[in-house]
This record gives structure tokens, sequence and C-alpha cells, in this order.
């Protein structure tokens, strides 16, 4: 071998935009050292910060005082309900459509009640502050009520005392939950709240920089985040669990037996993986931590998913390289908190609204629109009549 020949240099595979920055942003930072929202680390708001405070920090644009973030929570208390006809036409859709998935039928309830709200074609700062502040306060009661009706009973109406992440709760479940319970949530909220140009973040930024309505910026992103490959991850995460745990009761199989075959399916692992996070996702061990304290308290039955997340997790790290991303614990934790698979990725929502919302006020504070070009790889020009 000729010592002085070049060495054949791979080429980036920038499929996926990978690699490339788009924009600029104040609200988010992500990068292999760490997370920050507006200036605060993630691991320090997750310690020290509730989710209410980080929807005021997003939305607003500063770390709220306590009388900014007390009348905050007053005014999200009293904007919580949704008006009647959306509660009704989502329960219809529910009862006509029992398979269709709540990540739909929430798309749906805010279309709705776009056409409700007074200043949906207003881009006015101060207007659109207002409708991500109203969004906030009733993506939990469009939830709750989808999820009473998949369960056949009556919605029970949101509850203003409640902080975000127990009144969530209480609109899924139609039980008030317990402070481990709710502080739990509310971290995963914190952990989940805005991460830059995401794709669901993107998609909202490119459909906002049209100058059309937040309310439609908003439905095309939660489409972007239903995908398996993004938000949905956290369902197929602990579907995922669940098979493993199947087909490996009784000892009829290993779990290093059921993780070779998937491996030679070529399948993808739900919850591992990051474009950006290549040594481990900042989010998933303060979330793990959160969750393995709720296991505790089931017991055996809880423990036990996280005993197998960890199987899954090691041979993972070990044969491939690759680290779980939060949306592996919280499959795990929204699971141990009894939590119907489905309402998990909505769940994603009603705390990810906050940064979509921020980045659809930053691209219209400085708006040019998103059109990028594209290298054409179609046949060469030819005549249509031969
Ligand atoms: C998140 C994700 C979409 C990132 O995609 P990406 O940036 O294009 O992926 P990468 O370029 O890092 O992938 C590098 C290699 O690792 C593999 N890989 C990445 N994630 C994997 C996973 N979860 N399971 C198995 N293999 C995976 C890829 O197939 C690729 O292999 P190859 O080089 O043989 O083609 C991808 O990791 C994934 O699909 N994860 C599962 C879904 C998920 O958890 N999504 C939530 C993200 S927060």
């Amino acid at each position: 071998m000729n010592a002085t020949a070049p060495q054949a240099t791979k080429v980036p595979d920038t499929r996926g935009l990978a690699g490339q920055t788009v924009g600029d942003t104040a609200i988010c930072e992500v990068n292999q050292t760490q997370l920050v929202y507006r200036g605060y680390e993630i691991a320090d708001l997750a310690a020290h910060a509730s989710f209410d405070e980080v929807a005021y920090l997003l939305l607003v644009g500063h770390k709220p005082s306590a009388t900014e973030i007390a009348e905050f929570k007053r005014e999200q208390g009293g904007l919580r309900a949704i008006p009647a006809s959306v509660r009704d036409a989502v329960v219809r859709v529910v009862k006509e459509s029992p398979s269709a998935h709540p990540m739909c039928i929430l798309r749906t309830g805010i279309s709705l009640l776009s056409h409700l709200d007074a200043e949906c074609e207003s881009n006015d700062p101060a207007a659109e502050l207002r409708k991500s502040k109203r969004l906030l306060a009733q993506i939990p009661t469009i939830i709750g009520v989808c999820q009473a009706a998949r369960e056949g009973r009556a919605p029970v109406e949101p509850d203003a005392t409640l902080s975000h992440a127990a009144n969530l709760l209480w609109c899924i479940t139609g039980k008030k939950p317990d402070e481990l319970t709710a502080r739990v949530m509310d971290v995963s909220l914190v952990l989940y709240a805005e991460h830059d140009f995401n794709a669901s973040t993107f998609a909202a930024r490119v459909i906002a920089s049209t100058e059309t309505d937040l309310h439609s910026a908003i439905c095309g992103a939660i489409g972007a985040l239903k995908g398996p490959l993004h938000g949905g991850a956290n369902e197929m995460a602990m579907e995922m669990l669940k098979d493993i745990d199947a087909d490996c009761a009784g000892g009829a199989m290993s779990v290093e037996t059921w993780m070779k075959r998937a491996f030679a399916e070529k399948r993808k692992l739900m919850g591992f993986g990051h474009r950006v996070y290549k040594n481990g996702d900042h989010r998933a061990p303060i979330l793990r931590a959160w969750g393995l304290k709720l296991a505790a308290n089931l017991g055996p039955s809880g423990q036990k998913w996280f005993d197998l997340g960890d199987s899954v997790q090691a041979i993972m790290l070990r044969d491939k390289a690759i680290h779980p991303n939060v949306d592996f614990p919280c499959g795990i934790t929204y699971f141990c908190m009894g939590i119907p698979v489905p309402q998990y990725t909505p769940i994603f929502v009603a705390s990810r609204i906050t940064g979509w919302c921020a980045h659809a006020m930053e691209q219209h504070a400085n708006n040019r629109i998103i059109r990028p070009l594209a290298t054409y790889s179609g046949p060469a020009v030819q005549g249509w009549r031969v």
C-alpha cells in the first residue's frame, strides 16, 4: 500500500438536514454537553423550577417573579374550560371512530378551537401571546375529554386550583394525583417543553413563516410530533417493552435473543438514538431517576419495567453504542402512572405547546418565509410530444 496515498474520507450524510444549521433562536440551545432554555440549564430547571414557571419563561421570555407566576397560574386556571361545541365534537369523533389516535383527535380539537378564537387571524405579538396561553390551558382539557370518551365516562371539569401537571393528570384519569405523581409529571413536562429546531418545532416555524395563523402552525406541529421517529416514540418504546415482556414470558426467549433478532431484522428500537445527542440525552437520566421513585412506590410491578428497560439499554449500548433518549424512561414512567399508552404523545403536546408557540412568535418577530432550495435529480428535459 502506498503510504502517501490520500485516505478515503467519509462523505457526511446530510439527508434530513443532518448537521446543518438553518437559523437563529434565543429560546433554546441543544448540544452534546447541555440543553438550555433561555439561559437556564435543564438539570437546574428540572430540580428547581415548576413546569408553570418554565412555561412562563418560554412564552413570556424571562424567569417570572413571585407576583408574575402567581398571576400566570391564576390566569391559566381561568382559561382551562373549552367551548361545549368542541367538547361535544371530540366526544363524537371518539365514539364514531374508536380507533382514531388521540393525537389526531387533539389536532382536530385545536383546529376547532381556532374557529371560535376571535383573535385567530391576528399575528399581533400581544394577540399571539394570549392565544398561546389559551392553547396551553385548554390542551389538557381536550386530552381529558378524549380519554373520558375512550373509557365511556363523563369528562371531569378542569380544576383551576391545580398546577398544569396536576390538572393534566386529573383531566386524564379523573382522579386527583398524589404529590409524587404530580411532581414526576411536572418534571417530565419541564424536560419535554423545548428542544430548538426538532422536526415538529421546525414544522411550526415553516408554517408560521408563511404568516398564517398560530393554530395552523400548532396543528402542523402536532402532525409532525405524532410520528414514531419523533414524539410518538414514547408510546412505541413502551409498546416495544410490552412486546419483549410477552415474547420472553416464562423463559420462552431471552431479552438477548429478542434483541439479536431485532438487530438481524434491522429494526429501529424505539426510545433509542438521537440526531444531536450521540453520547446520551441529558434528559433521560433525570426522568429515569424520578420514574424509579414512582416504581418504588408500586413495588415489583413497577420496578419490573425499569429492570427490563435496563437490560435492553445495556445490550443496545454494548452492541450498537446507541443511548436511550428521553422517550425511553418517559414511556416506562407514564406506564407506572397508569396512563393509557395512546395518551403519552398528547401529554408531550401539553408541554411542547410552550416551545412551539415561543418559536412561532420568534419567527413572526423577524419573519422571512422559509423556502430552501432543492437539488434536482429527475430526468433531463424532454419534449412532451414524441
Ligand atoms: C432519533 C432518530 C430518528 C435519529 O435518526 P438519525 O439521526 O437519522 O440516526 P443516526 O444517523 O444517528 O443513525 C446512525 C445509525 O444508527 C442506527 N440507529 C439509530 N437509532 C437507532 C435505533 N433506535 N435502533 C436501531 N438502530 C438505530 C441507524 O439505523 C444508523 O445505522 P446505519 O449507519 O447502519 O444506517 C433515530 O435514532 C431513531 O429512529 N430512533 C428511534 C425513534 C426514537 O426514539 N425517536 C425519538 C427521538 S428523541
